[in-house]
């Protein structure tokens, strides 16, 4: 499935987001690990995380929709079955390594699949600190899925200083420490998003977290139960992010986006799009375990900067938007430090590449970073102000966010621009269609 989008003047309207993938993962997660029923009311049903809920349900986890919410049957720490086949995780990278924390745990061995993509995506940053703890989980190739996880019966807590920046690899270890006899501790670098880290508090798990400029440490206590929770999923930050930027970018318009997560480790994007220019205002701003608040968009002149690095962790899936972003800045945008970036759905740095180069964008593709040129600075960007990006047809890779990022910056091409292989959306944004065209986007699906 492909997308043509033509360019469009004004964008115009309140929208309301789907909920958070990530934190939605996490509660179902958690619920299913509760000892007693949970309830879980706006949770995302896209493909990802239905993924996640499909391999709790080929454990013996029930679950039942009751109008809005959804409630979780948790059968305690030890109370999964063992699945009768395969675990398939289809895309989902954040479900492979968290759940993998989990599955280490069980009484029962299992195994861990998932599509094309996520047959090529690392596992060597948990498989090597999990075996660390003296779980039994092996990569069947070089690193990558699928995975195999034996029954272990000695585990220890670890004491683990995190070589990359992930939230998964944090994640995965915080679930595993639930197994261990004694107290894990883990430090990473910069914060990472820390929804693992509030989700256990809810679910009673004592987690103590400490930062100083060394960085961040969590203490996670192994419980002897969980206890069942009712969650309040707020909307993804990360998909209202291209609405954010298609209200700065889009001439004449206004944009009011409610009740998003602004959970400070997910908000990068906002802080860089500020500095470089962005009418962006943060209203109404609740104290929810996970705060959020509603966020207003205005047109607005963007100029380049030189972002700081400590900010990746916390716009790491925003990063091919500030891409679009520095395309359309005055200046020269420099963005270092993102070697993260090609272990995603895709090479998304090479995936972003191809797609501004369609688009006409100049750029320099360093080692571990891009220099990007904006508007004024661009010998191929056509001299039209409002309309700077070629006609292009963007290759999406299969990856959900560069199709999105590539819709985005369609706005502003002179012409038509198809962008394929959209399929893969729905695993994040299941009504991705429906909000861009509330929102006056001429887009279609061919
Ligand atoms: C996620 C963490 C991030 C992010 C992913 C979701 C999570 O990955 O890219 O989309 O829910 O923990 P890393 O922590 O591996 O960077």
């Amino acid at each position: 499935m492909d997308f043509l989008v033509e360019p469009t003047d004004s964008l115009n309207g309140e929208v309301f987001i789907p909920g958070d993938k990530s934190i939605s993962h996490r509660a179902i997660m958690c619920a299913s690990l509760a000892s007693g029923t949970s309830t879980l009311k706006g949770f995302l049903e896209s493909e990802d995380c239905l993924a996640t809920l499909k391999a709790f349900q080929e454990m013996g986890i029930e679950s039942f929709k009751k109008g809005e919410n959804l409630e979780i049957a948790g059968k305690g720490l030890y109370g999964l079955k063992k699945p009768s086949s395969k675990l398939n995780l289809g895309n989902s990278g954040t479900a492979m390594r968290l759940m993998s924390g989990v599955l280490v745990g069980q009484s029962f061995g299992s195994k861990l699949t998932g599509d094309s993509s996520l047959l090529k995506r690392p596992m060597n940053r948990i498989i090597e600190p999990l075996s660390e703890m003296g779980f039994y989980i092996k990569s069947v190739k070089q690193g990558t899925p699928p995975l195999e996880i034996s029954k272990t019966t000695k585990v220890n807590s670890i004491d683990y200083k995190m070589p990359i920046n992930s939230a998964q690899v944090k994640s995965c270890l915080m679930f595993a420490a639930l197994y261990a006899n004694d107290p894990s501790v883990i430090y990473e670098k910069v914060e990472s998003r820390d929804h693992t880290e509030k989700m256990f508090k809810q679910f009673g798990v004592k987690v103590e977290t400490t930062s100083s400029n060394l960085g961040n440490k969590i203490v996670v206590h192994p419980p002897r139960n969980i206890k069942p929770s009712n969650i309040e999923i707020c909307s993804d930050f990360s998909s209202a992010s291209f609405f954010i930027l298609s209200g700065l970018i889009s001439p004449n318009s206004h944009i009011v986006l409610r009740n998003i997560g602004i959970n400070k480790t997910r908000t990068g994007l906002l802080e860089a799009l500020q500095e470089m220019g962005g009418d962006i205002r943060v209203n109404a701003i609740s104290n929810n375990y996970e705060p959020t608040a509603d966020i207003e968009v205005k047109t607005s002149n963007l100029k380049a900067i030189n972002l700081n690095q400590d900010l990746i962790p916390n716009l790491i899936d925003e990063l091919p938007l500030l891409f679009v972003a520095a395309s359309l800045a005055k200046g020269k945008t420099t963005i270092n430090g993102i070697e993260e970036l090609k272990h995603k759905e895709s090479n998304r740095l090479d995936s972003m590449s191809k797609s501004l180069k369609e688009f006409g964008v100049d750029f320099i593709v360093k080692n571990e970073g891009i220099d990007i040129f904006g508007l004024d600075q661009s010998t191929t960007k056509s001299a039209n102000k409002s309309a700077p990006f070629k006609e292009a047809k963007i290759n999406s890779f299969g990856d959900h966010r560069i199709a999105m990022a590539s819709v985005i910056a369609s706005l502003r091409a002179q012409g038509t621009c198809r962008i394929i292989d959209c399929k893969n959306i729905s695993t994040s944004f299941p009504n991705f269609l429906g909000i861009c065209k509330k929102l006056g986007m001429k887009i279609r699906s061919v």
